[in-house]
């Protein structure tokens, strides 16, 4: 592919707090050693990287091939900085290209004029180089250049994914409050769930994607397969044999579901978009799910539940202190033997639920703090559980 002859590295965006989970899966998909950066890891740019993270990676949020950085005073050095890339290498025929931008500099008023100047430096590049002027097309770019500035610092890359990775192709409804999928895949590896294991319990599954996400996972099911496009298959030299390669290989990784993955929610709606999105996944048969309140389960969960409850920030919720002491309550006694994980925003999450952590993580759902906080789920006092757990070790 064109964009191999460009850099050693790629760089992989994700969440803020989520970098060290992505460099894990980097290194279990073979597209180690991976390094952290700050909401991005780098990997080496090996042959088929580019495809391999796009279609492998759950945590990943775009794949980018780095082209250049430099330093900037005022928007106009943009111009300047730019102009040493040699877009005229990859930019051979009449060429549409897009810009997408993330800005976050106080030296700069306008992100709209730093776009401009990057898209003036590109055509008059190539209008030297090649002799002719590169179109911008919003709707079917041959090449999406993405720009990200820091405070003074300019990034420019090549984005091979297109609609960012979250988007798998499965999703058709939205619930109130859907977690973005990468957030959910992350959840459950902070969570430490052993899909061969343990069951796995969404007794709040709004839209699905806690419970689609772990039978993809369970199933060996990448993220790829779901079917959606990537900007690299529009880039010239894009291969499909080894698109079809790569395909072949995950799909390799198939295999059966040996654990139960229940998801339920108190409402109707919720639990409509739920089961059209797992049908939409291939999971229709995998994730049983289920209409009703967890206050009204009638049988004791076992394995890992893990709940992404309201927090008042996004959904309203009436007595939203009660709903957490009732599921702190459930927890305790209903659940013995299991360990939880809640993902939440509301601050007083912890107080209410009333149970002691045994890990907590901080990270951030959109521009919401949140923690995940995980619990192991015993009968009677903690200290006796945990000098249990420790005699047990002992033996
Ligand atoms: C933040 S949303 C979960 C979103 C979900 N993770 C997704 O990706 O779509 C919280 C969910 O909790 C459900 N819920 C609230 N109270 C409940 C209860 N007592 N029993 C079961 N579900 C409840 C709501 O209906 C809502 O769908």
């Amino acid at each position: 592919m064109v964009t191999d002859n460009l850099s050693d590295i790629l760089v992989l965006k994700t969440f803020a707090g989520l970098e060290d989970v992505l460099m894990k899966e980097c290194e279990e998909a073979g597209l180690g050693p991976a390094e952290k950066g700050v909401r991005a890891v780098y990997i080496p740019h090996r042959k088929d990287s580019v495809i391999r993270a796009n279609m492998a990676l759950r945590t990943a949020l775009r794949v980018l091939v780095p082209l250049g950085q430099f330093h900037i005073q005022t928007a106009d050095d943009i111009y300047e900085g730019a102009r040493q890339v040699r877009w005229s290498l990859f930019m051979k025929t009449e060429s549409r290209f897009r810009v997408q931008s993330s800005v976050h500099s106080s030296l700069l008023k306008h992100t709209g004029y730093a776009v401009l100047r990057l898209k003036d430096a590109i055509c008059d590049q190539v209008r030297e180089v090649r002799g002719f002027r590169p179109t911008v097309d919003k709707v079917a770019p041959d090449w999406i250049v993405d720009l990200h500035i820091h405070e003074n610092v300019v990034h420019l890359s090549l984005d091979t994914s297109g609609p960012p990775l979250f988007k798998r192709g499965w999703r058709r409804r939205n619930g109130e409050a859907p977690l973005n999928e990468v957030l959910a895949a992350a959840l459950i590896r902070l969570a430490g769930w052993k899909d061969e294991e343990e069951d796995f319990f969404d007794l709040m599954c709004g839209s699905g994607t806690l419970v689609i996400e772990a039978a993809d996972i369970a199933s060996g099911k990448a993220p790829g397969l779901h079917g959606r496009p990537y900007s690299f298959m529009g880039y010239p030299g894009f291969d499909i044999r080894f698109h079809q390669k790569v395909k072949r290989d995950l799909a390799s990784h198939r295999k059966e579901i040996k654990v139960k993955i229940w998801g339920s929610d108190a409402d109707k709606e919720a639990l409509a978009a739920a089961r059209i999105n797992a049908a939409s996944a291939g999971h229709s048969d995998t994730i049983f799910l289920k209409k009703t309140d967890f206050r009204k389960l009638d049988f004791q969960p076992t394995g890992l539940l893990l709940l992404n409850p309201p927090y008042n920030k996004r959904i309203e919720t009436p007595g939203i202190a009660r709903l957490y002491q009732e599921l702190g309550r459930f927890l305790k006694h209903q659940c013995h033997g299991a360990r939880a994980g809640i993902f939440s925003g509301y601050s007083e999450a912890l107080k209410r639920l009333g149970l002691k952590p045994s890990k907590t993580h901080k990270l951030f759902n959109g521009d919401i703090p949140c923690t995940l906080a995980l619990f192991e789920l015993f009968e009677g006092r903690r200290n006796e559980y945990l000098k249990l757990q420790h005699e047990q070790r002992l033996v």
